[in-house]
């Protein structure tokens, strides 16, 4: 496997890339951040994608990039915080196209865990690895002994008759102006439920929140090892370069 790569990670705010050392798992050049354009169409994002691009020096090989929803053979199936013109998009064909690089695209939470996993928190780890990523949805990442197995959705679990993401993303605690003890007993509520259908090894919680694990981890309820990520807003960037540089 190559040891140089690149990472974009597309959020609803920031699009930011930068080169990946894929032997340390961090960056190899300080990232850039370009405003996510408004709106985040997929011809919109492509070109902001070109211009991030073109301000490195390119080594020609394959780029990563995040995307918050479904992915399949580079095709983007799912949309529930992002534009809804990107359903049915294959995003590999026009992002390659858009930047003459070779792009693979892959669910933003499925690229932290393969970070978390390979470099981060959950190192080493056999067995099933949970990596859930909470923002503005809830992300989840299945790592088994290592391997991805990709698009797990785990924010869209239907429970207590809603949307799980709905109750428990980070962005709900500060919309409903949750205590931290209110948003860890919801939380106790979504990670009993997964570890009850999966009984995985380990959970490890990522997303900006997680910064702050000590406020609510604590507070959360259930039995499965629980760990905060360690790679914060790094994983994305990480994650899509190690997938860019398996699937190319
Ligand atoms: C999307 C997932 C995504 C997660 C975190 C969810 O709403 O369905 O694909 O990984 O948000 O961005």
């Amino acid at each position: 496997m190559r040891t140089r790569g690149f990472g974009i990670d597309f959020g609803g705010s920031g699009i930011k890339g930068a080169p990946v050392d894929l032997e340390q798992g961090d960056f190899a050049a300080e990232r850039l951040r370009i405003d996510t354009p408004d709106p985040s169409t997929p011809e919109a994002v492509a070109e902001v994608f070109a211009e991030l691009l073109s301000r490195f020096p390119s080594d020609g090989g394959p780029v990563g990039v995040t995307v918050p929803g479904v992915v399949r053979h580079g095709v983007v199936h799912s949309a529930a915080n992002i534009d809804k013109a990107w359903i049915g998009t294959d995003a590999d064909a026009l992002f390659t196209r858009a930047t003459g690089r070779d792009v693979h695209v892959v669910n933003d939470a499925d690229a932290a865990g393969l970070a978390e996993v390979r470099f981060g928190a959950a190192r080493g780890q056999g067995g099933l690895v949970i990596v859930t990523t909470l923002g503005t949805g809830i992300g989840s990442a299945f790592v088994y002994d290592g391997v991805l197995v990709p698009n797990s959705e785990l924010g869209h679990l239907q429970i207590d008759g809603h949307d799980a993401e709905s109750r428990a993303a980070a962005s709900i605690r500060e919309e409903e102006n949750l205590s931290w003890s209110e948003w860890a007993e919801r939380l106790t509520r979504y990670y009993r439920t997964v570890e009850m259908l999966f009984s995985p090894e380990l959970f490890v919680v990522g997303g900006g929140v997680s910064r702050r694990s000590e406020l609510f981890l604590p507070l959360v309820r259930i039995q499965t090892p629980t760990v905060p990520a360690t790679l914060e807003n790094r994983a994305g960037i990480v994650g899509a370069a190690l997938y860019a540089a398996t699937s190319a």
